[in-house]
């Protein structure tokens, strides 16, 4: 049996692609920090805050622990504040780097041994505001960027290594996140006003993921996958 690592699997996107892994077979290792939410997937998970330097460490131990291998890493964690630039503190700034680009840096690299041992494969959960920036998504749109960027360079080395590393870009999916935004908002005039064919599902989200890591999507290499109803506009 395989095994599939999801960060942010509590809710949200990263809870439906761990549900939809658990479905197609894959031994799913959780986390997150809401323990409650984590055991009711029933599957192993370990709450953690992967702001946290060692996080990272101690989540693939938690997984090697409990399966001996590891073949997909999903870095979806993240939680980054929008808002005006002046609104936006240093501490902002710090979490969502922490939690998003230095959380994924510091799985992956504590992962990569092992997925190189097993021909394994990373997907980076990103985001649209990584290709279009927006002035109240500044921490977002830049460490989306920054997510894009690092999963071509290790697309690279996965070449070398046999690691089959891509991202996903997701637009508007139907999260607690989203769900905020729409509280002040009607759907309708929200997809209108972005130009979108709708709202997302996380589970669009999760099966896009299944692909990637299934045989069929091997070929699938160092792509920055949009999924966003129309959402990006450039090429
Ligand atoms: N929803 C969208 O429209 C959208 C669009 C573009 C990109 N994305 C990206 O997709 C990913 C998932 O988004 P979502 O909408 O599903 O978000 P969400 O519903 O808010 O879920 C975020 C997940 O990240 C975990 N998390 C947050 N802070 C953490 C921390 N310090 N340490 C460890 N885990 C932490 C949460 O777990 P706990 O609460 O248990 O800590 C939760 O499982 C994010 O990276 C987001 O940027 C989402």
């Amino acid at each position: 049996m395989k095994t599939a690592i999801v960060t942010g699997a509590s809710r949200g996107i990263g809870r439906a692609i761990a549900e939809r892994l658990m479905r197609d077979g894959f031994r799913v290792i959780a986390t997150g920090r809401d323990e409650v939410l984590l055991a009711s997937l029933n599957t192993p998970s370990i709450a953690l805050d992967l702001r946290d330097p060692t996080s990272a460490q101690a989540l693939i131990e938690f997984a090697l622990l409990k399966t001996g291998r590891i073949d997909v890493v999903v870095n979806n964690a993240g939680a980054t504040k929008r808002g005006l630039f002046l609104e936006l503190s240093e501490g902002d700034w710090l979490d969502g780097y922490s939690l998003k680009l230095f959380g994924a840096v510091r799985v992956a690299r504590a992962a990569w041994p092992h997925l190189k041992a097993a021909r394994g494969s990373i997907v980076n959960i990103a985001g649209v505001g990584g290709r279009t920036p927006g002035a109240e998504f500044s921490i977002g749109g830049s460490v989306n960027a920054a997510l894009l960027s690092f999963t071509k360079s290790l697309a690279e080395q996965g070449v070398v290594d046999g690691v089959q590393v891509n991202a996903i870009n997701p637009g508007a999916i139907r999260t607690d996140r989203l769900r905020k935004r729409l509280a002040a908002i009607d759907e309708d005039a929200f997809v209108k006003s972005q130009l979108i064919t709708r709202v997302g599902e996380p589970e669009e989200v999760a099966a896009l993921v299944a692909f990637l890591v299934s045989s069929e999507g091997r070929y699938m290499h160092g792509s920055l996958i949009d999924i966003d109803g129309g959402a990006t506009k450039t090429m």
